[in-house]
């Protein structure tokens, strides 16, 4: 196994300084593990959804697109087994009132017993008995603040699909095989949550569904999971920090037949870690939503004039930690050549890149920023560009390398007499001239997937 660098606060910061990702609520003290995506974060939030919306829906004429209600009715977490079964045991530290999970590694002894070691404040005998935690944020519906008003902040998307199954499958007219995806927040109260943006109490899924006959589930699968690997890589994530993960049994989510979970190596002591699960759901939640609701949720299938109830295979996504393994991914600090300031380098794929473009007059005269702004204000009907004109050349490229930007066009002393620019890559350090008419088509080929 490659052991990768720890490059998470070196991210923090950068992400920071340059309007990626900041703390929520900074300036009350923060609010915990609870994250905005600032100008350049919000850009690559949406490139990395959009290419997966144009993956999973767009290219497909068998997966449909949904967005349901973050706020859902509180029996739909009954049937789902997330009222009764979406809990870890926690333990609490009479002490330092910090709260553990009971199986943290760092807890010396048993908890509940006067051995047992708080890992925060170091006393003995401080830890509670384990008890069991709802993961789910409760709120009230309505003025009246009392049981009967109780509902969730959905802990997944995919519940809101299936509770939309027939209405998609009648309204599309969609035959098993079928897909319903979508993409989402949710919210989960994570007791140990962390590591910047990788575990949060609010963050984004995507979660594709696929409703298929019983009995073909396996194929489809396996289908799904090469599919879904495929596409990690094509967003130009390493080889070598990709891998499966096979859950064993007593890793199996209470709704789960089969998983195996796609992994990203992060670095540090993090190491491989989730991204995305593949699941094969069976009939579980079609099955409960029918009891639970007493409506039927078949699948009439006309040609085998029979109904049944389809299995589902998910891929459930999560675009906030893809977009952290984009940013590990991405990250190289490098010495430059004749010069003693080296750069830093988000390694970003092009089509991802929340910046396509930097356009710099070399210098501010001979009418250099004006034909510049002229460059910068065309390109910027077709995509993100960034218009600079202030200090060295060496420090504008710098400052785009930094946040990933694939391209920079310069314009010079010759481009009023060749009608042409320079193009460096950000990678290569190539630099190539372009003719000034053929800038948009030169950089919109290169940021195509
Ligand atoms: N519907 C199935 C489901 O929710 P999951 O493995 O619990 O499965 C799917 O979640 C994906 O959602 C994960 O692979 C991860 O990328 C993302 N995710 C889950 N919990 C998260 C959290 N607390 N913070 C950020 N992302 C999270």
């Amino acid at each position: 196994m490659p052991n990768q660098p720890d490059v998470m606060d070196k991210l923090v910061s950068l992400c920071k300084r340059r309007g990626y990702i900041f703390q929520s609520s900074e300036i009350y003290g923060g609010t915990g593990s609870v994250w905005d995506y600032g100008p350049l974060g919000v850009e690559l939030k949406r490139n990395l959804q959009e290419r997966w919306w144009s993956e999973m829906v767009k290219s497909r004429e068998n997966v449909e697109g949904l967005d349901s209600a973050i706020l859902m009715h509180p029996r739909v977490w009954e049937a789902s087994g997330h009222v009764s079964g979406f809990v870890d045991p926690l333990v609490d530290c009479r002490n330092c009132r910090k709260r553990f999970r009971a199986d943290d590694p760092k807890i010396k002894g048993a908890p509940g017993t006067p051995d047992a070691q708080c890992p925060a404040c170091g006393m003995k005998g401080t830890l509670g008995e384990p008890r069991q935690f709802n993961l789910m944020f409760r709120t009230f519906m309505g003025p009246v603040e009392d049981s009967a008003a109780t509902i969730y902040l959905r802990p997944e998307t995919a519940q809101g699909t299936y509770v939309n199954f027939l209405n998609v499958q009648q309204s599309t007219r969609q035959r098993i095989p079928f897909g319903i995806a979508q993409i989402g927040k949710a919210f989960r109260n994570e007791i140990t949550p962390g590591n910047f943006i990788f575990r949060t109490r609010e963050f984004e899924q995507m979660e594709m569904q696929f409703f298929v006959e019983p009995g073909t589930d396996m194929e489809w699968f396996e289908y799904w999971k090469s599919e879904r690997m495929r596409w990690h890589s094509s967003l130009g994530l390493a080889a070598d920090r990709l891998q499966f993960h096979q859950h064993g049994e007593d890793e199996l989510a209470h709704y789960a037949r089969a998983a195996f979970d796609i992994q990203f190596d992060f670095g540090g002591s993090l190491g491989f870690q989730e991204v995305e699960g593949i699941h094969n759901r069976g009939d579980f939640d079609l099955s409960r939503h029918q009891e639970y609701s007493g409506k039927k949720l078949e699948f009439f299938d006309h040609a085998g004039n029979r109904k049944f109830l389809p299995f589902v295979v998910e891929t459930a996504a999560g675009p906030n930690r893809i977009l952290l393994a984009l940013l590990v991914n991405g990250y190289r600090e490098e010495a430059v050549e004749g010069e003693t300031e080296g750069r830093v380098v988000l390694g970003l794929h092009p089509s991802l890149a929340p910046v396509k473009a930097g356009v710099f007059p070399l210098v501010k005269k001979d009418g250099m920023p004006e034909v510049a702004k002229r460059i910068a204000e065309d390109l910027r009907r077709a995509f993100p560009v960034f218009y600079d004109d202030s200090g060295a050349i060496g420090r504008r490229y710098r400052r785009q390398d930094e946040i990933g930007t694939p391209f920079c066009i310069t314009v010079d002393g010759d481009t009023a007499g060749s009608g042409s620019a320079t193009v460096r890559d950000r990678d290569t350090l190539k630099q190539e001239r372009v003719s000034l008419d053929g800038l948009r088509a030169y950089i919109g080929e290169r940021i195509t997937a």
